[in-house]
């Protein structure tokens, strides 16, 4: 059973409620956070509900209770930001405050969709991307890792299927990248790759839309990315 204590700023949303789903069901104690404490507990219960309908014999232990962003914050040894990106300063705001010894991982991606404009372009963000946005938001000291932008929420949800992706983390702080990459691995089907540096973010964020690019021509929901020609140790994960 993993030991992590992960806040899912945003859980009540569709990557949130995905990757709080997967984690509980490895075993890790999740708090969802949403700007509304009882919508936030309702969808801990969401999360128990899924895990049972997906058929899990562990529903009884699942570990997910739901409370106000700040307060999941708080209480986490990880937060993971999954708001859209219009959102993302104002909560990161409302949180900061409550980020102790916490890895900060940002999932965001700078759509242009979340804007009224074409969900296949991106915004241009003055730090350089969304997660260096996210690092000029964080208490210094606090550890600042992006990662998920190419997991598709709707396949997190769906416990009968297996993801099939690799996970580019980028990050300057190394313990926290080896953090994530356990918490990666804990989702079956799901693989860590070291993107390098937080800067290197502005391209991992920008591969989301060329994605939804994709879905768009063959139809389908969930296409993601796999790299090749890596030494064993990265195929293994
Ligand atoms: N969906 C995907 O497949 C996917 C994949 C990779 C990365 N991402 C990224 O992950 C982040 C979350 O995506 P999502 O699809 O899960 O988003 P979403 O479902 O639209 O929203 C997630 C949550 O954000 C919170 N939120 C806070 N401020 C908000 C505001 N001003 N407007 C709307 N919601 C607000 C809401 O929670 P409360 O109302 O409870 O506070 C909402 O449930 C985005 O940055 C996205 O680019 C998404």
């Amino acid at each position: 059973m993993s030991e992590e204590k992960i806040a899912v700023i945003g859980g009540t949303g569709d990557l949130g409620f995905g990757l709080a789903v997967r984690w509980s069901l490895a075993g890790a104690q999740i708090f969802i956070g949403s700007r509304d404490e009882k919508k936030a507990q309702d969808a801990a219960e969401r999360v128990k509900e899924t895990a049972n309908a997906g058929g899990s014999s562990r529903t009884q232990d699942l570990r997910v209770s739901g409370c106000e962003n700040s307060q999941a914050a708080a209480q986490a040894s990880i937060v993971v930001m999954a708001v859209p990106f219009p959102a993302q300063a104002a909560i990161l705001k409302s949180i900061r405050g409550s980020l102790k010894d916490a890895i900060l991982v940002d999932t965001t991606v700078p759509l242009a969709g979340t804007i009224g404009g074409k969900p296949t372009r991106i915004l241009g963000v003055w730090q350089g991307s969304a997660a260096e946005q996210a690092r000029e938001l964080t208490p210094p000291g606090t550890p600042v890792v992006s990662a998920f932008h190419n997991a598709s929420a709707e396949v997190l949800q769906d416990l009968s299927i297996t993801p099939d992706c690799d996970i580019l983390v980028c990050g300057d702080d190394e313990p926290a990248k080896k953090t994530l990459f356990s918490l990666v691995k804990l989702i079956p089907g799901l693989r860590p790759i070291d993107a390098g540096p937080l800067e290197m973010a502005r391209i991992v964020e920008s591969m989301t839309a060329l994605l939804i690019s994709v879905n768009r021509r063959y139809k389908v929901h969930h296409s993601g990315i796999r790299l090749t020609g890596l030494p064993a140790e990265a195929r293994s994960g």
